[in-house]
């Protein structure tokens, strides 16, 4: 059910789908190959390595990106796309437009042909080419190789009515010539020339342009009066030129026009902007000046921004900035300044932001200015700064003082309006209850990398209402958790709603067992007693949790091995009872035997006579010692061979009693052959011989017993016991039995 349901939907939605393409099926095609976005007013068919614009472009395009891709000749068929606003053909392998390329673009705005191949201004066709394009304003032709921007009899002439921008950075266009290039293009405002290796600017002439921008380009003479054809010109960008100078007083460029000059790196050694009386805004940073002369800026009224950083300058003038009424911004720094002239900045109502950072002053003061808000003196091996130091700056609001070589704050320096006091990195190890409290309006104090070591106290700031941002971080604080000041400071630090600085930030530096501890680590147990008796607590109770698990754990342990034992010896208890009974029975059964004996047989050696002397002569020798004789047979060797005689079928007896029970069949034989105390005893006491036993067992009607000796491994006792009576007894027909007289058994 569900699966059909599933089903009808996607074939739905197929059909749907195949319905938009068959009704915009001309999109198809460039939408494969290209990115459209989802109104198919634009599309990017950058990187696709084309070699022609794809087919199909819905004719709502107005944004075309071909950028990027191998086309080597115009597209002759954008002609339909009369909705096309930007045109970006840049990276292509284009080195002529036909007359008619833009034919029926007349939305046009942005056309980017940056990056092709184009050499002479003839193979564009540029008194043609952009005429259909009316609303072209924008044409960037940067990174070709023209090599020059001409006009020789008007051929090479750019010509559009509507034309605002032309950018022909990176071109190689070394020179400018003929009668003005720009005169057809009559509405051109901007035109940027950087990167081509310009040895001059001339022959521009255009009532309309407003921006040059002539950056890297090898300049290294304008004439003065260059500009003159430039009414319009407001903003010049001339940065590295490396060899460019300024021509002298005496023929100063000019321009009433020009509000924007942008003249760093270059190799400027006067800044000479008489002739700009309109200038707002002058950049000559990074040039070559020595010094400041006077009054060298008494033209520029309406100046409102200049840098002179990173020159050489070593003085100036007190008057050097008269006329400066408007300057808000005046940047010395990175020079070699080592005395400020007392009246400097006092004919500068506007200036507000100072300058002066990396020079080499030695103190604070002697700056006046009534409107001077914000002053950078960092970085300028400054020592000393005077009680009044800030006296002659009553609208002071930031001053930067970092990176100098201050060692003391003297007490009560004054000012009614700081706000920001920038101290890092000095050598300040101080400060007390009076050093800030003529700072009515302190609120940011930073003295970051100073080498403070006695924590502050929040009397310091006591007149500082406004107080909302200390930078303490990287001093050498140290950490004197018992006195209260600290916690009351950190307080005051770091406690919401009015903190000032992070707590991580404040990190102590002694005593040893806390460097690099924060405060708060530090001092944690100082000034959270509770929690260091908590803490206590929880160590009691580990503690005690430890013993105890200790003491179960080797309780544990005994109980185990106490009952190992135990069992142990119950049944080596058991064992030993159980050998108890088989000896018991062991001892019953010998003396049923021996009672049955009794019955049935004499003793076989009263029937046998000793030998005689001569008899016994004639015996055969014995192998063995005569102590063999003596031996009963316990020890293992004896014990091996009498196994192997058990293999043959008679000598179980004769086993049984090397393996040591030789006293049983002693017995046996003690009570067979007599009842006679004495001689019981007597003979109780002798051990036999093996050799006795074989020839008791050799004996006619001798008995044979097997009795299996108690099993000590399998812990259990078989008893077996055979007997064979043989009557009649007949009478010993040998008269001597010996052990190595070869019997049937070892045959
Ligand atoms: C450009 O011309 C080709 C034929 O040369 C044609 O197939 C294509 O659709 C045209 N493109 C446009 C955008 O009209
Ligand atoms: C065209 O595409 C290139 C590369 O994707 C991009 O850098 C460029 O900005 C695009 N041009 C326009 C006009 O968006
Ligand atoms: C220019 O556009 C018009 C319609 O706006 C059309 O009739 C004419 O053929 C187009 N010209 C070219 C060269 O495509
Ligand atoms: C033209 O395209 C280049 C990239 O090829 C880009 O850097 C440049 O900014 C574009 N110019 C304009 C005017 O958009
Ligand atoms: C200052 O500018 C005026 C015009 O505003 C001009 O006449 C005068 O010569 C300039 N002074 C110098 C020193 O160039
Ligand atoms: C500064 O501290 C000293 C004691 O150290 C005290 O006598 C004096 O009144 C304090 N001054 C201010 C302004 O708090």
């Amino acid at each position: 059910m569900i699966l059909s349901r599933i089903w009808s939907l996607l074939l739905l939605f197929f059909i749907t789908e195949a319905e938009i393409l068959d009704f915009d099926d001309h999109t198809n095609e460039a939408c494969y190959t290209c990115y459209c976005s989802a109104d198919l007013t634009s599309v990017d068919c950058s990187h696709r390595g084309l070699t022609n614009i794809p087919n199909g472009i819905s004719l709502k395009v107005t944004k075309l990106n071909v950028s990027n891709n191998e086309i080597s000749s115009f597209p002759n068929n954008l002609s339909n796309l009369y909705n096309l606003k930007s045109l970006d053909l840049s990276g292509n392998l284009l080195n002529s437009l036909p007359e008619n390329a833009l034919q029926n673009l007349t939305a046009l705005e942005v056309l980017n042909l940056s990056r092709n191949y184009f050499e002479s201004w003839l193979s564009i066709n540029p008194n043609e080419v952009l005429k259909p394009a009316t609303s072209l304003k924008i044409l960037d032709l940067s990174k070709n190789k023209f090599t020059t921007l001409a006009n020789l009899a008007n051929q090479e002439l750019l010509i559009s009515s509507s034309l605002e921008t032309l950018i022909l950075n990176s071109c190689e266009i070394n020179s400018i010539h003929g009668r003005s290039p720009l005169s057809g293009l009559i509405s051109i405002r901007v035109l940027k020339l950087n990167n081509n290796p310009l040895l001059r600017i001339q022959n521009l002439i255009s009532s309309t342009l407003k921006s040059l921008y002539v950056s890297n380009c090898q300049l290294s003479y304008i004439s003065h009066n260059e500009f003159a054809y430039l009414p319009s010109l407001v903003y010049l960008q001339m940065s590295y030129n490396y060899r460019l100078q300024l021509s002298s007083t005496s023929n100063a460029l000019f321009s009433n026009s020009l509000r924007y000059l942008d003249i760093s790196y270059c190799n400027i050694f006067r800044p000479n902007l008489y002739g700009f009386p309109n200038l707002r805004k002058a950049v000559i940073k990074n040039n070559m000046i020595r010094f400041l002369k006077s009054i060298e800026f008494i033209n520029n009224t309406k100046l409102e921004y200049l840098d002179l950083s990173y020159n050489n300058i070593g003085s100036f003038k007190s008057d050097t900035f008269r006329g400066l009424s408007m300057l808000r911004y005046l940047d010395l720094s990175w020079n070699e300044i080592a005395q400020i002239p007392e009246e400097s900045f006092i004919e500068m109502p506007s200036l507000t932001q100072l300058k002066l950072a990396r020079n080499y002053l030695n103190r604070v003061g002697h700056i006046k200015s009534t409107s001077l808000s914000i002053l950078d003196m960092s970085s300028c091996e400054i020592s000393i700064i005077g009680k009044d130091s800030l006296e002659g700056l009553p609208s002071l609001i930031d001053i930067d003082l970092s990176h100098n070589l201050l060692s003391y704050i003297p007490d009560s320096v004054s000012s009614n309006t700081l706000k920001y006091l920038n101290l890092n990195y000095n050598r300040i190890s101080s400060i007390n209850n009076v050093t800030f409290f003529m700072l009515p309006r302190l609120s940011g104090l930073s003295v970051i990398g100073n080498r403070f070591t006695n924590i502050w106290s929040k009397t310091y700031f006591n007149s500082n209402l406004y107080l909302e941002r200390l930078d303490l971080t990287d001093n050498m604080w140290r950490c004197d958790c018992i006195d209260d000041n600290m916690y009351d400071f950190y307080e005051f630090v770091t406690l919401e709603p009015n903190k000032k600085e992070e707590s991580f930030n404040l990190i102590c530096n002694s005593p040893i067992n806390v460097i690099g501890q924060t405060w708060l680590e530090a001092c944690y147990f100082h000034w959270n007693p509770t929690e260091k008796a908590r803490n206590v607590d929880n160590l009691i109770w580990f503690l005690i949790v430890m013993v105890v698990g200790l003491a179960l754990c080797l309780l544990l342990v005994n109980t185990i091995r106490r009952t190992m034992k135990r069992r142990l010896g119950a049944i080596q208890a058991e064992r030993e009872r159980q050998v108890e009974e088989a000896r018991d029975r062991l001892r019953q059964l010998r003396i049923r035997a021996e009672q049955e004996a009794l019955c049935n047989t004499p003793d076989p050696r009263d029937l046998i006579a000793p030998p005689s002397y001569d008899e016994a002569l004639s015996m055969p020798k014995l192998n063995a010692s005569s102590h063999s004789l003596n031996e009963t047979g316990t020890g293992k060797t004896k014990r091996r061979r009498g196994r192997r005689k058990t293999k043959s079928s008679g000598d179980l007896l004769e086993e049984t009693e090397r393996n040591g029970d030789a006293r049983v069949f002693d017995d046996i034989e003690l009570t067979e052959t007599s009842n006679d105390n004495n001689r019981h005893r007597r003979r109780r006491n002798r051990r036999y011989g093996s050799h006795e036993i074989n020839e008791l067992e050799q004996s006619p009607g001798a008995r044979r017993r097997r009795m299996s000796e108690y099993n000590t491994l399998d812990d259990s006792v078989t008893v077996e016991i055979e007997t064979e009576v043989e009557r009649p007894l007949r009478p010993r027909n040998r008269r001597y039995s010996d052990e190595n007289q070869p019997r049937e058994s070892d045959f």
